[in-house]
C-alpha cells in the first residue's frame, strides 16, 4: 500500500478513445470509493492533439452517467517525474513509455492489465467492415468500458488497499 497519494496517467495511442474512458471511469470508482485520486490521461501519439473524446466514448460514459471530459495531448517527459503510476493501454502503448522515459523517471509504468489479468484494452478506433462499422464499435466502446470498471477497482485495490467498497 502506498503512503503518498496516488496520481495515475492512463496512456493509450491517441487519447479519445481507451485512456479518456479510463481516466473517466478510474475518477468515477474512486470517487464512489471516496478517494483522493489525482486521474489524468494522454496519448503517446501526436494525432489527436487537442480534440474532444471521441463521440463513441463520449456516448459510452454517458449511457453509465459516468461524467468525461479531457483535451487529447501528448505524453510528456515531466508526466514521469509527475504521476506516481502510469497505466498504458496495451503492450505497444507500454512500449512507446518505455522508449520516452527519462532516466529520472519515478513513476511506475505498467500495462493496467497487469493489475488484474494481463490482458490489454483492445483499440476499439477502427471497426469491422464498413457496412457493420458502427455497430462493431460500439459493441467495442462498451468493451472498453466495462474493462475499464474492472481495472480500476483492480488498481485501486492494489495501490490503495482492498478496504474500500468496490463499485459494480
Ligand atoms: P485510442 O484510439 O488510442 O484508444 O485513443 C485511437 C485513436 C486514434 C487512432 C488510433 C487509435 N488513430 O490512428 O488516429
Amino acid at each position: 500500500m502506498s503512503e503518498s497519494k496516488p496520481s495515475v496517467l492512463v496512456v493509450c495511442l491517441g487519447n479519445i478513445c481507451r485512456s479518456p474512458i479510463g481516466e473517466a471511469v478510474l475518477k468515477h470508482v474512486a470517487k464512489e470509493r471516496g478517494l483522493d485520486l489525482t486521474v489524468d490521461s494522454a496519448g503517446t501519439s501526436n494525432y489527436h492533439i487537442g480534440e474532444d473524446p471521441d463521440d463513441r466514448s463520449v456516448a459510452i460514459c454517458r449511457k453509465f452517467k459516468v461524467p468525461i471530459k479531457h483535451s487529447a495531448r501528448q505524453v510528456q517527459a515531466d508526466d514521469f517525474r509527475k504521476f506516481t503510476h502510469i497505466l498504458a493501454a496495451d503492450e505497444a502503448n507500454l512500449r512507446n513509455l518505455n522508449r520516452v522515459k527519462p532516466r529520472d523517471a519515478t513513476a511506475e509504468v505498467r500495462l493496467w492489465g497487469s493489475y488484474l489479468d494481463n490482458e490489454p484494452i483492445a483499440d476499439p478506433y477502427y471497426g469491422g467492415m464498413a457496412s457493420i462499422w458502427f455497430y462493431s464499435c460500439k459493441k467495442d466502446f462498451e468493451e472498453v468500458y466495462h474493462q475499464c470498471v474492472k481495472l480500476s477497482n483492480a488498481f485501486l485495490d492494489e495501490v490503495v488497499g482492498k478496504s474500500t467498497q468496490g463499485v459494480e
